[in-house]
């Protein structure tokens, strides 16, 4: 009797799984479609916002995208964006945005987002708060049940006058949902210090948020408060990128 032939091995079985920064590279790329010649783009921060940034230079490079404007959320971003040759802009200049792209800490199930784990949380409010499209590019490690449920910070952006009081403040704002306050450090022990001179106090729930917009608006009311990373209702779509592929979450 002949031998059974050797089962068949699929190229996908046969390769490695993808990385987290191939999932983060493929969703920046799905979202780069969205740009066309001639938009004010805001360029998010980030190591995946970094993908879809180098791509839209890329584009341009081949003719394939002209006359694009740039908005840089960072200061990071901007010296990226010089770099690869991207005219930039702001707000003053072009108060209206075309299209946004930026990555997320965290995505929950309404696209309600924590950013700013990077610091670059109020240039990214601003910049995608004044855009007509909001694409938020991800991998699937971002998605949540309840944004700030995950045990990682929820970053708020503090002038630096008497901070320490704004972290008694912030933290006994949420002293029934087990919130633990810190001052974020640098990696010298220093207070990290954000594009705007500002610090970071993170926040860290011990279950989530609860109701999002009341959090805002607590959080807000606080003098010496500059802005939180929650965004409430600003993405217009998700691009998630997975190993079984990508999918596009919209409002
Ligand atoms: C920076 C941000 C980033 O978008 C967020 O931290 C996601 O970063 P990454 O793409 O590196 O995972 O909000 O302030």
């Amino acid at each position: 009797a002949s031998a059974s032939p050797p089962p068949m091995v699929t190229p996908a079985a046969s390769q490695p799984p993808l990385t987290q920064d191939e999932l983060k590279k493929i969703a920046a790329y799905k979202a780069v479609e969205h740009v066309q010649s001639g938009m004010v783009i805001g360029l998010g921060t980030g190591s995946t916002a970094k993908h879809a940034v180098g791509r839209i230079a890329e584009l341009m490079k081949q003719g394939k995208l002209i006359g694009i404007v740039g908005i840089a959320t960072s200061t990071k971003t901007y010296e990226q964006a010089t770099s690869l040759g991207i005219p930039l802009s702001d707000l003053d200049t072009h108060p209206i945005v075309d299209l946004s792209i930026d990555g997320a800490d965290e995505v929950d199930p309404d696209l309600n987002l924590v950013k700013g784990r990077g610091g670059s949380l109020l240039r990214e409010k601003m910049v995608e708060s004044a855009s007509k499209k909001f694409i938020v590019i991800v991998d699937e490690s971002k998605l949540v049940g309840h944004i700030g449920g995950s045990g990682l910070a929820m970053p708020v952006e503090v002038i630096p006058f008497c901070w320490s009081h704004s972290l008694i403040r912030l933290k006994a704002l949420f002293a029934g949902s087990g919130c633990v306050a810190k001052l974020r450090t640098g990696d010298d022990g220093e207070a990290y210090v954000s594009d705007n001179g500002n610090y970071i106090i993170d926040l860290y729930f011990e279950r989530d948020i609860g109701d999002l917009n009341e959090a805002s608006d607590r959080i807000l009311r606080l003098p010496g408060i500059v802005e939180h990373g929650m965004f409430i209702g600003l993405a217009s779509s998700v691009i998630v990128a997975g190993v079984h592929g990508v999918t596009v979450k919209t409002k």
